[in-house]
């Protein structure tokens, strides 16, 4: 992170922070259900088309050689624009390392305001720049367009071998389910946009969000999983009925073995719920089911929109304890066994949680 060198406050200059400025589950289901838009079941290249609402698409251009290729942008989450340049950049670097791939290169996606510093875009676009070469892939380009509400994110094109493409739709009864970083963000950057924590409040969540899901990717590879995605702004409940579903599973959740970053829990108390919370809650709830008692705390942040979350990787039982101790060694943030996968259940809920001992 570099010192603030200006007097902006990113996060005043929109209505929404993050992944939190989601379209929102609910409206998409929408406009997917008005359109004739089918997938190209006749092309045999085509390995993950949108039809599964995977991390990112993946297309086979040689038998070992496979494109995968995702775009992410978003509305500022912090003030300071090199900070904010390099998460937005980790968050969409990230669903290539959910597929199992690495990324080759980048192309930025910026909408700028006209009226603020150049010094500040310029900021931006170098915290971007940096996280991509820490990836080890490389900015060809980009795209301005001019904006009132500031978005800066980047279209990552990466590669895996087609036999090593993790998908969403590969758990297995058995399973393990792994999570590589706290859950959080969503009700952190609400707080901080409402001034109800500052700086030193965000300092967990700043380096949770810019920290590469490189190593969790890679120890997933290793090891060998059946099933991987990263929670991002559908929040861990959105993410893991995509896997549930896709799966045709149950995933159970241990509430007490679920990574929290600190004051989050206090903070949604106090109501700091961001408004992807709520309509990630209204759109998943259905295929949710809360087991005994659980607080309504636990209930909203199971719904939280997370900026640039980890990795839920679901790994064979007899396999578990060497992805942690990879996941260690690797020095991922926090990864933790918080739950497992059974039969699919009768009915339409995909995941029990249950707050445990
Ligand atoms: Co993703
Ligand atoms: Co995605
Ligand atoms: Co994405």
């Amino acid at each position: 992170m570099q010192e603030e060198t200006s007097k902006v406050r990113l996060t005043t200059m929109s209505t929404k922070a993050g992944c939190a400025a989601k379209f929102g589950p609910g409206n998409l289901a929408k406009v997917m259900a008005h359109m004739n838009m089918q997938e190209r079941k006749d092309d045999p290249n085509l390995i993950v088309g949108f039809g599964t609402c995977d991390d990112a698409g993946v297309y086979k251009i040689a038998p070992d050689y496979a494109l995968i290729q995702t775009v992410d942008f978003f509305t500022p989450i912090v003030d300071d624009p090199y900070t904010f340049g390099a998460i937005a950049a980790t968050n969409a670097l990230s669903d290539v390392y959910a597929m199992g791939g690495k990324p080759l290169t980048a192309l930025n996606v910026c909408c700028f305001s006209t009226g603020l510093d150049p010094e500040v875009y310029a900021e931006i676009l170098q915290g971007g720049l940096d996280k991509v070469t820490e990836a080890g892939a490389v900015v060809v380009g980009g795209h301005t367009v001019t904006d009132n509400e500031i978005k800066f994110g980047v279209s990552v094109t990466g590669y895996v071998h087609p036999d090593k493409v993790l998908t969403n739709g590969g758990a297995r009864p058995g399973d393990v389910i792994i999570l590589t970083k706290p859950l959080g963000t969503g009700v952190i950057s609400t707080a901080f946009k409402n001034e109800i924590i500052g700086n030193d409040g965000m300092k967990e969540a700043v380096v949770s969000m810019s920290t590469l899901n490189k190593a969790a990717s890679e120890a997933a590879q290793d090891i060998g999983v059946n099933a991987c995605t990263d929670v991002t702004g559908f929040g861990l409940s959105g993410h893991s009925y995509e896997v549930a579903s896709a799966s045709n599973v149950t995933i159970r959740i241990d509430l007490s073995k679920v990574p929290v970053m600190e004051g989050v829990l206090d903070l949604i108390a106090k109501d700091c719920i961001p408004g992807g919370g709520y309509a990630n809650r209204s759109h998943y709830e259905k295929w949710v089911e809360f087991e005994g008692e659980v607080s309504e705390v636990k209930k909203t942040l199971v719904f939280d929109p997370q900026t640039s979350g980890g990795l839920l990787l679901f790994v064979p039982k007899e396999r578990a304890d060497d992805l942690l101790k990879k996941l260690e060694e690797k020095k991922t943030l926090r990864s933790q066994i918080i739950g497992e996968v059974l039969p699919k259940a009768e009915g339409e809920k995909y995941i029990t949680y249950y707050e445990g001992e």
